[in-house]
């Protein structure tokens, strides 16, 4: 039974490439988020952002889990999770409804979102979010709450997230075999740029990338709300995987070496600074100088960023994130990420930590947990009324969803 069957409980599980977290956060009568747990297990089941062994995953999550349990002195029973993979797709869309009775009720924006997600999406994609951008009401734009507004004709535009039907299901399955609820599949950048981003750079715009292990996760804001979401499909383990071929070193050397003392610009390394690294088989260790390193990780690093780039110059929304990049996720903390960000973007660049929860902090304020921590804020600020502590709820209506959606700036 749970000790904190009194409190308000809720859960974020990240289920990543390079590892699984479970987050539990105490919810105060203001809606505040205090950390009471946290628990973190190499994930072994995912390849680049999707399931691809429920067997591992479920391992992961379930150690994930227990640990956070216990840190918490919890039961849990459910939990948001998020989801990322090469098969997500983001597309703008529009839709128009009459107004019924010359007021805008949020049934008449239930029915113009309803419009505007009459788009043709394949039969292997299903819809994660529709994310209202702005509202219209007789050609006056940039409304964000129509309701008790006056007019004959109301528009929205939207921001639509689909992802594959089956990568869905797998996250679901994996979840649901450690004997918990999903609460909701939320888009990971979704859940970091919660976590990482002020209201004023989504207001100014902004691009978030969140750079992980197995996926670099895109999201761009424009007038405080989402107008592109991309996932690239090359992340952290291809730098461990390039450090593995060019020193002919085993992957988890590779691993260690990376964190401990990688940096990606070359000219921030000292010329007598020096690296041990294992070899293979049986024979010796050879010592390599830093700088070495980084002539591996540099142009690594620098492809993801020009790739980014390439994206959102086809975005069409290069030129309006006047707040310019937040990069986050684990290989966000790799020295030098944010010169070298800098010398390729060419516009402000800085370093995301999850923010907007306490408790725990000197755990939680690591980028590899923006979207943990995202996970929670944004389940918390649209999840409905609990009855019980972590039981899972009825759901709130579409507009009331997505309102929250908007307060949240999303
Ligand atoms: N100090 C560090 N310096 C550089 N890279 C690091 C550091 N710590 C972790 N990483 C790298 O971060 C990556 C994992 O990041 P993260 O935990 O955000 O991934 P994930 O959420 O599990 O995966 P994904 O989001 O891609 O599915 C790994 O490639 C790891 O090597
Ligand atoms: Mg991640």
């Amino acid at each position: 039974m749970s000790k904190k069957e009194d409190k308000s409980l809720i859960v974020g599980l990240d289920i990543g490439t390079s590892k699984v977290v479970v987050i539990v956060g105490e919810v105060d009568m203001d809606g505040a988020i205090e950390v009471v747990g946290v628990g973190s297990h190499p994930s072994r089941g995912l390849k680049k952002g999707v399931v691809v062994n429920i067997e591992s995953t479920v391992q992961s999550i379930q150690h994930a889990l227990s640990e956070a349990e216990c840190m918490a002195g919890c039961r849990i029973h459910s939990a948001y999770t998020g989801i990322s993979g090469s098969h997500i797709r983001g597309l703008n869309s529009h839709g128009v409804t009459a107004i019924k009775s010359q007021e805008v009720t949020p049934e008449d924006v239930e029915r113009v979102i309803e419009a505007a997600r009459v788009v043709a999406i394949p039969a292997d994609q299903k819809i994660l979010h529709i994310l209202p951008q702005e509202f219209i009401i007789d050609h006056q734009e940039g409304i964000q709450d129509p309701v008790g507004m006056s007019g004959v004709r109301l528009e929205a535009r939207v921001h639509i997230v689909t992802g594959a039907v089956s990568a869905a299901q797998n996250i679901v399955k994996c979840v649901q075999r450690c004997g918990l609820e999903v609460d909701d599949i939320i888009l990971q950048q979704l859940a970091s740029s919660r976590a990482v981003l002020n209201p004023d750079e989504k207001e100014l715009g902004v691009c978030l990338l969140d750079l992980g292990g197995g996926t670099s996760d895109l999201a761009v804001f424009t007038h405080g709300a989402i107008s592109h979401t991309s996932v690239i499909p090359i992340a952290g383990d291809q730098v461990t995987n390039d450090i593995a071929v060019a020193f002919r070193t085993p992957t988890q050397s590779a691993e260690e070496i990376k964190i401990r003392q990688a940096c990606c610009l070359k000219h921030l390394t000292g010329p007598d600074e020096r690296i041990d690294v294992a070899s293979v088989g049986d024979r010796a260790a050879r010592s390599f100088s830093r700088y070495d390193l980084a002539e591996v990780v540099e142009p690594r690093y620098a492809e993801f960023f020009e790739f980014a780039q390439k994206e959102l110059q086809r975005s069409g929304f290069e030129n309006l994130i006047a707040a310019g990049i937040v990069l986050t996720g684990g290989s966000a903390k790799m020295e030098g990420v944010v010169e070298l960000a800098e010398d390729v973007f060419h516009m402000p660049v800085r370093l995301g930590l999850p923010h907007d929860v306490t408790g725990m902090e000197e755990l939680v304020r690591n980028p590899a947990y923006a979207t943990a921590v995202g996970l929670l804020l944004f389940g918390n600020e649209n999840r409905p009324l609990r009855v019980g502590p972590i039981s899972r709820a009825g759901r709130k209506g579409l507009w009331t969803r997505m309102k929250s959606w908007f307060q949240g700036n999303f």
